[in-house]
């Protein structure tokens, strides 16, 4: 067998949760991701017939069966995951309709996966409908992102239309805009259902006062498209309270999306 810690799902996993960290998305136990891998892509690196021990999710998903997952640890830091990658983050393969999970590797102080686990799972369900494709589930706290839901509407359209507005590439990098939760209370399959069924209309969903979701086909894409969001929200934050004297109009908006082949949501521009 070959050092798991050479895999090149590990070595993404955890320049992505330092890279994480390093810009201030991730404090403390903020934050988790889970990203799909393939039998294929781990079956040199471990031994998929040795089970260390099986955590229920508390969930019912029978479509994430036989599926494996890399998943950050529950009250584990971003910040010591390139320390200790075997603590603080875990492999499992889902089992009985999603109801329990194989501990394949990690967690190694007996710990467990992100308290977030319902919303990621059901998150992936939603997403692998939409796309095929798609492999990651990333969940921060974003500061900009978070001021921006105590002073913005949280219209969905409104606040999308705003984060649009922020930066010229917004449009196309997520053309199907921000979906919004109002607060909820986290850890929960009741947030994790909400999430997944924002999940189904866009990649991105904000959680109120808490933080963002994001889902993609790598960890480079998802983290990109949480950047360029929070990107946005900083600049928001940065001329809210300033008269605006310029724009991005709509009509500039459609010329990007003939520019760059792509759909803003419907009825999202006039
Ligand atoms: P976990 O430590 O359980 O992953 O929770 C962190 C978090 O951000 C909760 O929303
Ligand atoms: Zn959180």
């Amino acid at each position: 067998m070959k050092d798991i810690l050479t895999a090149p799902f590990m070595v993404e996993m955890i320049r992505t949760t330092t890279n994480m960290y390093d810009h201030g998305w991730d404090e403390r136990n903020g934050g988790n991701i889970s990203l799909l891998l393939d039998e294929d892509e781990i079956s040199g690196y471990l031994d998929t017939g040795k089970v260390l021990r099986t955590i229920p999710t508390g969930f019912t998903a029978p479509e994430l069966d036989g599926k494996f997952f890399l998943v950050t640890g529950t009250g584990k830091y971003f910040k010591n995951v390139q320390y200790a990658p075997d603590v603080n983050l875990g492999i499992v393969r889902l089992k009985d309709q999603g109801q329990q999970a194989d501990l394949l590797w990690g967690y190694s102080d007996g710990g467990q996966f992100t308290s977030e686990f319902p919303a990621h799972m059901m998150s992936h369900v939603a997403r692998m409908k939409v796309n095929p494709e798609n492999r990651v589930v990333m969940h921060c706290h974003p500061a900009n992102l978070l001021a921006m839901t105590y002073v913005h509407t949280l219209d969905e359209r409104e606040f999308t239309r705003t984060l649009w507005q922020m930066c010229t590439e917004c449009v196309v990098v997520f053309p199907d805009g921000v979906n919004v939760l109002p607060w909820m209370l986290c850890g929960t399959n009741e947030i994790g259902e909400a999430t997944a069924e924002k999940m189904k209309t866009a990649r991105l969903v904000v959680w109120s006062l808490h933080g963002i979701y994001g889902a993609g086909k790598d960890l480079d894409e998802t983290f990109g498209l949480i950047e360029t969001a929070e990107k946005a929200a900083e600049i928001y934050m940065k001329i809210a309270h300033l008269p605006r004297i310029n724009t991005i109009t709509d009509e500039q908006m459609h010329l990007l999306e003939k520019r760059f082949s792509i759909q803003a949501r419907e009825g999202y521009l006039d």
